[in-house]
């Protein structure tokens, strides 16, 4: 399923959604662009807040619309932020992320486009899991 998404196009449109970045208080831009299952395309910039803890970063911002359009399966994710080493969700993204496909394929781009792809599953390998679970 996962080899089917054109992530050159995956990461275009995150190069592009980094664009309305809301990043007034940090100045980092950061754009992501999620791919579903179905082959359509949601994107998320991040959101910050004048109360930090409240900001919300592009990677859970394109999940979240991805979700309220009423998707659920995800293949791949893009994530572009204007660096030099491009930049790898954060660790409450890679749990956000999680919760629909451990493996979902990431795609980091920097200033030079692609220049990583990872498995979400090397980023994170032990999610938490539910309480169920993890009891057992
Ligand atoms: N940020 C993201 O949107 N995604 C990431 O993967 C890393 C961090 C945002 C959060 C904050 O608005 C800014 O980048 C600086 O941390």
């Amino acid at each position: 399923m996962g080899t089917k998404v054109d992530l050159v196009g995956l990461a275009a449109r995150a190069w592009t959604a980094r664009e309305n970045a809301y990043a007034k208080y940090s100045n980092f831009a950061v754009g992501a662009a999620l791919a579903t299952s179905s082959g359509e395309i949601f994107t998320g910039c991040n959101v910050e807040n004048v109360s930090f803890g409240l900001t919300i970063c592009a990677e859970r911002v394109a999940v979240s619309t991805a979700i309220a359009a009423g998707h659920r399966e995800f293949d791949a994710i893009a994530v572009a932020a204007e660096t030099e080493d491009p930049v790898v969700p954060c660790g409450a993204c890679r749990q956000f992320l999680a919760e629909f496909n451990p493996a979902l394929r990431i795609c980091c781009i920097g200033r030079g486009g692609i220049s990583r792809t990872v498995l979400l599953s090397d980023l994170l390998p032990s999610p938490f899991s539910s309480f169920d679970e993890s009891m057992r």
